[in-house]
């Protein structure tokens, strides 16, 4: 697991769309997954505006969401598949065909979870997964609990997610759906590399776990432990619990300039 500290989000940002873009870059028709919520918009933000220079293409491009909420109807404005498509699918230059996530609108939730993981094994799997990271260090919706085998599934979010994603729907938690579907643990751990941004004191204790912490289904995010390429994107703030910080800024600043991410 690489760690990368920099001073502001917006740097952390920049550097994840480096990523990105060298990846695209190399691979056009790269397959990527994409997170919602607040930790990834400086990246599509950067994508979008890469793009719009003509110095990177997402044309050839495809891209699996992580998670939806259930229940939401087609044209609710926090529908995942919606949010993406104005964050992210619409700064930049990809075919909106060719983003897909869960149907949490599906008459089946359980065939239409299974159609999901169908679907991303059928597309070679996800080449680059973005990834944000919950304050109770959830990874998509994987809460606490989950097991770190699992598969694309019906979820119930915590109270305190639904606390934390009710600034999404005016502040109301009432509207915030209990249920969601969500690739699992099992799901995002097959990506080929993940890129997981975090900022802010609040994701403090959860970044912690996920780098120092102890495996453990208390805290999913630990489970990237266990990945062979995870980068791990921080500002200063969200990095401000690890104990081996000056570590990690030391082996980033000697990293020769030929190795990316
Ligand atoms: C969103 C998702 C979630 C968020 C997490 C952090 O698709 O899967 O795990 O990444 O809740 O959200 P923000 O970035 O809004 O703090």
């Amino acid at each position: 697991m690489e760690v990368v500290i920099s001073t502001t989000p917006d740097e952390a940002g920049k550097l994840a769309a480096d990523a990105i873009e060298a990846f695209v870059r190399q691979r056009p028709e790269a397959v990527l997954g994409v997170a919602t919520g607040s930790s990834p918009l400086i990246i599509y933000e950067e994508l979008g505006r890469r793009v719009a220079q003509g110095s990177l293409s997402f044309a050839k491009a495809r891209a699996f969401m992580l998670d939806e909420y259930v229940g939401l109807p087609a044209d609710h404005p926090q529908r995942y598949l919606s949010v993406i498509r104005d964050e992210f699918v619409d700064k930049v230059d990809m075919d909106p065909a060719q983003v897909l996530g869960p149907d949490g609108s599906a008459a089946d939730l359980l065939d239409a979870c299974e159609a999901y993981e169908r679907a991303m094994a059928e597309a070679g799997g996800v080449d680059l997964q973005i990834l944000g990271i919950g304050t109770d260090g959830h990874i998509a919706f994987n809460e606490p609990g989950s097991s770190l085998a699992s598969r694309t599934r019906i979820k119930t979010l915590t109270s305190q997610t639904r606390r934390d994603n009710a600034r999404f729907f005016g502040g109301n938690v009432d509207a915030v759906p209990r249920h969601c579907l969500t690739q699992g643990i099992g799901t995002i751990l097959q990506a080929r590399h993940v890129v997981l941004v975090a900022s802010g004191r609040r994701k403090a204790e959860a970044v912690h776990q996920l780098v120092e912490g102890s495996v453990s289904a208390m805290w999913p995010a630990t489970a990237l432990q266990l990945h062979p390429h995870v980068t791990v994107l921080l500002d200063t703030a969200a990095a401000s619990r690890l104990q081996l910080a000056s570590y990690y800024m030391e082996t980033y600043q000697g990293k020769p300039s030929w190795q990316g991410f």
